[in-house]
């Protein structure tokens, strides 16, 4: 009897099996992207549905967006969107630019991006952000109104992909005061929280100030540092 020998494993970085698989990751017969197909075209319409219909268009990121099985269905979804799809796969993006011409689908912006070494803001991600924005202000155009991610989590450590998920810096006073507290520092008094009030306040702030009538944006607070005294 012929002995045959065993198979042999050949292991190699995420990226690299990920270009060797671009070409046929859409068409064979993968039972977790069946699965995933019936949760996001579920749950897809509420989210973009969700999304404040501002000027400019709200910009959602689909991180590890592969070939873009994803992608495209958030962008069709609504043509007033802008997505940024990353990932760090040539050949997986190859196969998102390919479906993009092919549709005519002009509202996402592709980034070659490393979620486990992303650190925000970070260059690229900030760049593909604006490229597809109509914002006049950089601030503006690198501000997420949402993220996507689908068949990513079990390449990376949970706490690689939380940090790696763009957040806004808006603190909220919880959050001053335990990182106040941890550095000696306590509250004296109280939190003062303001906002644009009302369209007479609006007026008396001027004409930027029209979009954030009836938002607290303002919190002042005086730090006494424990031991010392001394205030900020
Ligand atoms: C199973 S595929 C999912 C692709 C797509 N989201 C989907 O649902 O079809 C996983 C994707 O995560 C990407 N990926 C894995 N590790 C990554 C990392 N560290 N940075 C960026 N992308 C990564 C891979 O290149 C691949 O495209």
């Amino acid at each position: 009897m012929a002995s045959s020998s065993p198979p042999t494993t050949q292991h190699m970085p995420t990226t690299s099996a990920y270009d060797l698989w671009s070409a046929v990751y859409d068409t064979d017969g993968n039972v977790l992207q069946q699965l995933d197909d019936g949760f996001v075209d579920a749950h897809l319409p509420a989210l973009v549905a969700a999304l404040p219909t501002s000027t400019p268009p709200p910009t959602i990121i689909d991180l590890g967006c592969g070939t873009g099985r994803n992608t495209l269905k958030l962008a069709k979804l609504s043509g007033g969107i802008h997505v940024v799809a990353l990932d760090n796969s040539q050949g997986m993006l190859a196969q998102l630019h390919h479906k993009l011409q092919d549709a005519n689908v002009t509202n996402v912006r592709v980034c070659v991006q490393d979620l486990s070494s992303i650190t925000f803001p970070d260059a690229a991600l900030r760049s593909a952000m604006r490229q597809g924005s109509t914002a006049t202000n950089n601030d503006e155009a690198a501000k997420a109104a949402g993220i996507i991610s689908t068949l990513v989590l079990e390449h990376l450590p949970l706490h690689t992909f939380f940090a790696a998920i763009p957040k806004p810096a808006i603190r909220s006073r919880e959050e001053i005061l335990q990182v106040a507290s941890d550095y000696g520092f306590t509250l004296d008094g109280a939190v003062g929280e303001e906002g644009v009030r009302d369209a007479a306040h609006a007026k008396e702030l001027g004409v930027r100030a029209e979009k954030w009538i009836g938002v607290k944006m303002h919190l002042g607070m005086v730090l006494r540092m424990m031991d010392t005294g001394f205030i900020i």
